[in-house]
């Protein structure tokens, strides 16, 4: 199969200082949120949230894609344009959540295991229909008391390989991401050695089933001591750990890596991405792109600002703008 098409979506969406907003919270989880600032957890109020976000005047210059839910995708603005042309016209890539999240692993206490490979190839090539040029796949690995098992991570890992190629059938590019979990009480050195496990094994079944990782875009969790750990990792700290979990595990040929913020504070995931950019900058040039992909990093104050009244929607996209400012000047180590 020609995949010069995917090299290429690949590299729009690593453009230099932008990144990927990842708007994709399933209906529970944006209901959770939307009841968090007082708003009603309906399909209306979903639907004004996204178009706040996606009509943030000069969005186009912070972000290359957005990631969508299944729900979203199918969804319009008030002219009732598509969401998905409303961003085409923008020039953002729209990515599709294909995962049908996690449920627990039998056999594998407090385990779990990401499920939506039934029906895929299918889904897929509607999605593209619609827009669609890249997916993302989430797998969960969480660091516990004889946690994760190896053979969890591989089970993972394996599903993320079979949704990788089945993407690259679609002709859509395979965001790949296993969350390491920052809930718990663990130190820095225990979430590098699970995050180097994790991520050695995803590479090593991705080559072994022959997925072209030119056109693969690895979506990782920052490697740092867990929220319940008394001594919180410095943005030094979290920098040199990511930095170099990244180096002995990601093979150069990788398009590029993004970082999901994870439950940190959106001042705490911009503040370890302005170091792991300074870093990047004293090191020299790593092999791959780096950029962020945060969800709760970016919109959680766009949220706390619109509380899902109208006549905020324009504060709300102001704050959406600062923070994404911030965060591109984090990618060059600029804050
Ligand atoms: P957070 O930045 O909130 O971790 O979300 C990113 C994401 O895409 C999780 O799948």
């Amino acid at each position: 199969m020609n995949n010069e098409q995917l090299y290429k979506t690949a590299t729009l969406l690593l453009t230099e200082s932008k990144g990927i907003l990842a708007a994709d919270q399933s209906i529970n989880t944006m209901n959770k949120q939307l009841e968090g600032i007082g708003a009603t957890p309906d399909p209306e109020t979903r639907r004004l949230y996204r178009q706040l976000l996606f009509t943030t005047p000069g969005i186009e210059k912070y972000v290359t894609g957005i990631i969508l839910y299944d729900a979203t995708i199918r969804n319009h603005t008030d002219d009732g344009t598509a969401f998905v042309d409303f961003l085409i016209a923008k020039g953002i890539v729209p990515i599709i959540k294909v995962d049908k999240s996690t449920v627990p692993l039998d056999g594998f206490p407090g385990e779990v295991v990401t499920e939506g490979l039934d029906g895929l190839r299918e889904r897929l090539d509607e999605y593209y229909k619609m827009g669609a040029r890249a997916a993302k796949w989430r797998a969960v690995i969480s660091i516990g008391d004889g946690l994760p098992t190896h053979d969890s991570i591989k089970l993972n890992c394996l599903l993320l390989a079979r949704y990788a190629r089945l993407c690259h059938e679609a002709g859509i590019v395979p965001i790949v991401e296993p969350e390491v979990l920052y809930e718990g009480a663990h130190d820095i050195a225990r979430a590098a050695e699970v995050t180097t496990l994790t991520l050695k094994t995803l590479f090593a079944v991705l080559q072994q089933y022959r997925v072209d990782l030119k056109a693969v875009i690895l979506k990782t969790s920052m490697v740092l001591s867990g929220n319940k750990n008394p001594k919180q990792s410095t943005p030094e700290e979290v920098a040199e750990a990511t930095l170099k979990v990244l180096q002995d595990c990601v093979p150069s040929e990788v398009a590029g890596v993004v970082f999901l913020s994870g439950g940190q504070s959106p001042e705490q995931a911009t503040a370890n991405f302005n170091a792991i950019g300074k870093l990047e900058k004293a090191n020299g040039k790593l092999p791959w792109k780096l950029a962020f992909s945060f969800s709760r990093g970016i919109e959680q104050p766009v949220q706390e600002a619109w509380k899902g009244k109208a006549e905020n929607v324009p504060a709300a996209q102001k704050i959406l703008v600062e923070v994404f400012e911030r965060n591109c000047k984090a990618d060059q180590g600029a804050l």
